[in-house]
């Protein structure tokens, strides 16, 4: 009987989508003001669900439920409050609504815990901001690196600017850290973003392991010249070249089992008759084996640099986020799927995920595990990201399940 609980998630989640930095469409990136205002409003629904609540030393929001005794080992839930450019309403504000909902109804039910909840709406997982991702899960963590202080978004502000922007002292970042001891396990709920459920006509799966990622910005630089004056003989056209290197990218990424993306491609000088001198693109490679993932990249390098030296032009790669695949660990993914079969999936799906989620850097701290939602298409990274209320409610009740299934093993 969970309907009105996933109409008021779906409200909840238009809520937030309504804070954003663009008045047509969403848009919020790590300590703007649009996250304040999203951290103060989840921080209003954890109060009201019973949870005391802070903001951590990284901007991540945190509510804590007690469990039978007060300062147990705590039972992480959640997900993500940041977005990309041109944003879904659903990518990680859902498992934070989602978790929030199963506090209030474990809280409701006089439930006796044998450890603490408690709800973290992470500040960074996409990266959008400072090009690096997973800002909030690392600082919580303690996988902090201080060189990232110096990251810059671009307008040239950097993350430590940032963070005194929003109030937050960078000194005072290891007050986000949490101790192994004091977590019992992190589960999250996010929507598939992914076609396998859709196919499969089931609702829900467990996860099993989240792929590992690495992200490059890449230079082809060439001579930049008049497009009238200049024979294409004598051309030294770092766009033609770069638009080889993408080709070979997806080509490369299909022979290796890894999924390559170049998302961003900027040509300079920019003029319309002007030759472009220097192309900057993002690449962005993913595998469920970090292997195939690695080798990809080698033979992207060996294709540049042929294709390079045939044009006479030069290649760069520096390498801005690198994340290796993790596992979910196998006794909270049997919670998970225990929860998923309660609301009536007799053989749950399990399948790893081809997006990155704060579990990979939380799986430094303590394990972790993931329910995933079916999402209409498979969309997501895009406006019309959409679920269904009654698929919100079934991962609700799987997710309860789940967690009732950890306090009675506990
Ligand atoms: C996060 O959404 C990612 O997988 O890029
Ligand atoms: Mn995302
Ligand atoms: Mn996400």
């Amino acid at each position: 009987m969970s309907a009105p609980e996933a109409a008021l998630i779906l409200e909840r989640c238009n809520d937030l989508a309504g804070l954003s930095s663009q008045p047509d469409r969403l848009e919020r990136v790590h300590l703007s003001p649009e996250h304040r205002a999203a951290n103060d409003l989840v921080a209003r629904w954890m109060t009201e669900a019973g949870l005391s609540t802070w903001q951590d030393a990284a901007g991540n929001q945190c509510g804590r439920l007690e469990g039978s005794t007060p300062g147990l080992p705590a039972l992480l839930l959640g997900s993500h409050i940041d977005t990309v450019p041109d944003a879904g309403r659903y990518d990680g504000m859902l498992g934070v609504l989602l978790a929030i909902a199963v506090v209030d109804r474990l809280r409701g039910s006089g439930i006796v815990l044998p450890f603490a909840l408690e709800v973290v709406a992470f500040s960074d997982e996409e990266g959008t901001r400072f090009g690096t991702a997973l800002l909030g899960s690392r600082a919580l963590a303690g996988t902090w690196n201080e060189e990232w202080w110096q990251l810059t978004d671009k307008d040239g502000i950097t993350l430590a600017e940032a963070f005194q922007d929003f109030g937050l002292d960078p000194a005072r970042l290891p007050g986000a850290f949490r101790r192994s001891e004091s977590v019992i396990g992190y589960l999250e709920a996010h929507i598939e973003q992914g076609m396998q459920l859709e196919d499969a006509d089931r609702r829900l799966a467990v996860v099993t392991s989240i792929a590992g990622a690495r992200r490059f910005a890449l230079t082809v630089t060439g001579t930049a010249g008049h497009a009238g004056g200049t024979p294409f003989d004598r051309r030294r056209d770092a766009l033609v070249g770069a638009s080889e290197l993408v080709v070979a990218i997806e080509r490369l990424s299909k022979e290796t089992g890894t999924i390559g993306t170049v998302g961003r491609l900027q040509a300079f000088p920019g003029g319309v008759n002007v030759i472009p001198g220097r192309v900057e693109l993002s690449l962005d490679l993913r595998a469920e084996f970090d292997a195939d993932r690695d080798d990809c990249l080698e033979r992207i390098r060996t294709a540049a640099e042929e294709i390079c030296t045939r044009r006479r032009l030069s290649f760069a790669a520096t390498e801005t986020y690198r994340a290796d695949a993790v596992t979910c660990d196998p006794g909270l993914q049997a919670a998970i799927g225990a929860g998923i079969r309660s609301t009536g999936d007799a053989d749950p799906l399990a399948f790893w995920s081809r997006a990155g989620h704060d579990g990979v850097a939380v799986s430094a701290l303590t394990r972790f595990a993931m329910l995933f939602l079916r999402c209409r298409g498979g969309v997501s990274h895009h406006p019309d990201e959409h679920v269904t209320a009654a698929d919100v409610a079934a991962a609700l009740d799987a997710y309860e399940a789940a967690v009732r299934q950890l306090v009675s093993e506990y």
